[in-house]
């Protein structure tokens, strides 16, 4: 078998074990919060989530409130917790509308900020 071709199989059935790992957890979490032991529960307020409902307020529970976030992370440049409290100014934004958890994380500043350097760690 040709090098390209072996190598080739290799990343299909890496693919296919990729898969059914997944099946067999169905939601899974980055891989900080999965460490840290984190069940269900703690976000969605429930043991056997369906959808995607989750209050903000359960992020807080572990990493404190808005104001907290924004100064924690204060010493950034562009501080992606503390947007311009200006009237015609979007945001604050709900925790989760950029660490999605189940999915890759996304920055909602991007959408107009280009140039902005901020990438959401989870
Ligand atoms: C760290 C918090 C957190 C934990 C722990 C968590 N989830 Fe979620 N989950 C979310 C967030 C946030 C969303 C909504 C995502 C979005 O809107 O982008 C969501 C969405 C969902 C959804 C609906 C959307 C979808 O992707 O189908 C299901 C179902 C779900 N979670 C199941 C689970 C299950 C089952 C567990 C436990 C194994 C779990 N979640 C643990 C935060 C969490
Ligand atoms: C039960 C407590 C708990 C809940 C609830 C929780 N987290 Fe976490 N989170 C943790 C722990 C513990 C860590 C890991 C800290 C570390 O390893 O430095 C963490 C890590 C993170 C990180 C990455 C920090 C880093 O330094 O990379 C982000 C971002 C984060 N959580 C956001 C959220 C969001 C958003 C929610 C709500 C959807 C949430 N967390 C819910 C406990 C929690
Ligand atoms: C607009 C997008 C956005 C929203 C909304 C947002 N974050 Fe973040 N978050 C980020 C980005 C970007 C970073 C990375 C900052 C950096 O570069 O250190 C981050 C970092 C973090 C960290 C890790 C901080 C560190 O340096 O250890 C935690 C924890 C966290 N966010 C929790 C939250 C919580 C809780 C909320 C809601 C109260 C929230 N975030 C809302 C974008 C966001
Ligand atoms: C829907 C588009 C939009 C989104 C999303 C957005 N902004 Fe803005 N932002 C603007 C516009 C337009 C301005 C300039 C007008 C103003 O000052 O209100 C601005 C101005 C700013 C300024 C002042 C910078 C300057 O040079 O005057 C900062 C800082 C800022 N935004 C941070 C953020 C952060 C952090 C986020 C994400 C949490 C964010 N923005 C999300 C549209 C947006």
């Amino acid at each position: 078998m040709r090098p390209n071709a072996m190598a080739a199989l290799v990343l299909i059935s890496a693919a296919l074990i990729g898969d059914s790992g997944l099946a067999a957890t169905p939601k899974p979490l980055p891989s900080k919060h999965a460490k840290s032991g984190l069940i269900c529960f703690d976000c969605h307020r429930n043991e056997n989530p369906t959808q995607a409902a989750v209050a903000e307020e359960s992020c807080m529970v572990c990493h404190g409130d808005y104001a907290a976030m924004a100064a924690y992370t204060k010493h950034l440049s562009v501080n992606p917790h503390d947007p311009p409290k200006k009237k015609d100014h979007p945001g604050p934004f709900p925790c989760t509308d950029c660490h999605h958890q189940h999915k890759a994380p996304e920055v909602k500043c991007l959408e107009c900020h280009t140039d902005f350097k901020l990438k959401a760690p989870l």
